[in-house]
């Protein structure tokens, strides 16, 4: 039997599968990493923890394998979108990569419009100019730390260098690549405009390639070190919701996903980029060939979920923190949340804006406020499938994947938010998942991903709409649709009093 491996470096955790030519996961590993928070709004992490985190996982995976690692045939990466991670002369990292949800750099995307304009920007990009995307991360470092940046030879994303510290060859791909605002989406390469512009010199920028394609070879250092053989393919990877995606099966027209994690997306398939959706929600470059994709974020989905137990339940497990949300009906006894504790990207791209639970009343027990929380997240997901929808999109089936999918009760409240048919995969392993097929796709096992897909993926179960709920859940939406608008003057004058 031969085997491929897909790391999933995560926000909080690199994810790593072993998969078989069936498509079965024969093992798996995570190893979790710390998040540097200095300030409100901050969010770095040290791409070294990223390595060593990696290889200790490796290293478990290879101990534990039955087989032999030249079996081990490709291996390929999904990573956390955005992050920037500069890099000297040397290839040595500068500082701490910023992260995709740090969001100090409000000032920088207004300059980014200021300069090169809106209009113009979302015709090479496809984008708007967002906090959490790398270019107003590498304009705020030009601007704040100048000795840095003086030093910077190139910048990556976080999964590319990985990838890079495994093989000594750097790169990175087009759908992380799409995510930076410096690539011109439609020709696939760097905008030299936008570097102009902006007075970024664009030897900066890496070389790009696809993501199916061969980069190198496992290093015989990080052979040593992990027990990989050194005969194992590198292949390029993509972006974690392109892989999210191809992991999942959106790999033709019509095929919608949602994924709840520590943020949280809804992605559909596009098989052009042409569509106009004035930069509402992310238009990005496929991990599939010739394909693309759009997109809507919930900042913080999950999150939310995890800092609420972190604050008011500490001792108990997710799986206890849910357990009583079956028992607290549609609307959750006039409990209304709005999941903005990181601020909000899709549909209102806010920094700003924070959390608000509206209508707490001294008979809500704990499992109330649990439900509110998770209605909360699902109606910020469904603001992106509303704008599909606006704009002319049939959405009617939608794949779960993602934390969200590990209670039956938010599959159903899905279903009955979305107004859709939600489909739960039996081996829901996501961006992991993806990467892995990457590998596949790159060894030659299969002709095409969907082909890949056909044969790695399978449907366990499906969730319907419930005519009565969608109904009160259409109203409940409107009303959380009003809470953004009456709260964000109150959040903005708040923000002098964060810490
Ligand atoms: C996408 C985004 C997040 C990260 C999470 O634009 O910022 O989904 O990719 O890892």
């Amino acid at each position: 039997m031969k085997y491929v491996i897909g790391v999933d470096l995560g926000t909080s955790a690199v994810k790593i599968l072993l998969v078989n030519q069936n498509g079965d996961v024969v093992q798996e590993v995570s190893k979790e990493y710390p998040l540097i928070q200095k300030k409100t709004g901050y969010s770095e992490q040290d791409p070294k923890s990223w390595v060593d985190q990696t290889v200790a996982g490796l290293s478990d995976l290879i101990r534990g394998f039955n087989g032999i690692p030249e079996d081990i045939e490709g291996i390929s990466f999904s990573g956390q979108m955005h992050g920037l991670v500069l890099l000297d002369e040397n290839r040595d990292v500068l500082r701490n990569a910023i992260l995709w949800n740090d969001t100090r750099t409000t000032a920088e995307c207004k300059h980014i419009y200021d300069v090169v304009g809106e209009e113009r920007l979302l015709a090479i990009t496809k984008n708007p100019a967002l906090e959490g995307f790398t270019l107003p991360k590498l304009l705020w470092v030009k601007k704040h730390e100048p000795d840095i940046y003086e030093k910077a030879k190139t910048f990556v994303l976080p999964k590319d260098y990985l990838r890079y510290q495994l093989t000594g060859e750097l790169h990175m791909e087009y759908s992380d690549a799409a995510g930076t605002l410096l690539l011109d989406n439609s020709e696939k390469v760097w905008s030299k405009e936008i570097c102009d512009l902006l007075g970024i010199d664009e030897n900066l920028c890496p070389t790009l390639v696809d993501s199916h394609e061969e980069v190198g070879r496992i290093t015989s250092e990080i052979a040593e070190l992990t027990g990989l053989a050194i005969s194992t393919r590198v292949f390029a990877g993509g972006a974690d919701n392109a892989c999210g995606a191809i992991g999942s099966g959106i790999l033709e027209d019509g095929k919608t996903l949602c994924s709840i994690g520590t943020s949280g997306v809804v992605l559909s398939y596009e098989s052009s980029n042409d569509k106009d959706f004035r930069g509402k929600v992310h238009y990005f470059n496929h991990g599939a060939p010739h394909a693309y994709y759009t997109m809507g974020v919930t900042l913080a989905a999950g999150y939310n979920l995890s800092w609420f137990r972190d604050v008011f339940a500490k001792a108990e497990s997710f799986e206890e923190l849910v357990s009583e949300v079956g028992t607290v009906p549609v609307g959750s006894n006039g409990l209304l949340f709005t999941p903005y504790v990181v601020g909000e990207r899709t549909p209102h791209a806010d920094a700003a804006i924070r959390a608000s639970f509206i209508g707490m009343d001294s008979s809500h027990e704990r499992k109330d406020f649990v439900r509110a929380i998770m209605e909360g997240i699902t109606f910020s997901l469904n603001e992106s499938i509303a704008i599909f929808r606006e704009n002319g999109k049939h959405i009617d089936t939608i794949v779960s994947t993602g934390g969200g999918t590990k209670n039956q009760e938010w599959l159903q409240m899905q279903a009955d938010i979305f107004d859709a048919r939600i489909v739960k995969l039996s081996s829901e392993q996501g961006p992991g998942m993806g990467a892995a097929m990457l590998a596949a796709y790159g060894c030659g096992w299969f002709d095409s991903l969907k082909e890949c897909a056909d044969e790695f993926l399978q449907v366990d179960k499906e969730f319907v709409p419930n005519a009565f709920n969608v109904e009160k859940y259409k109203e409940l939406f409107s009303l959380y649709q009003e809470v953004y608008v009456q709260t964000k003057e109150l959040n903005e004058k708040l923000t002098k009093y964060r810490k």
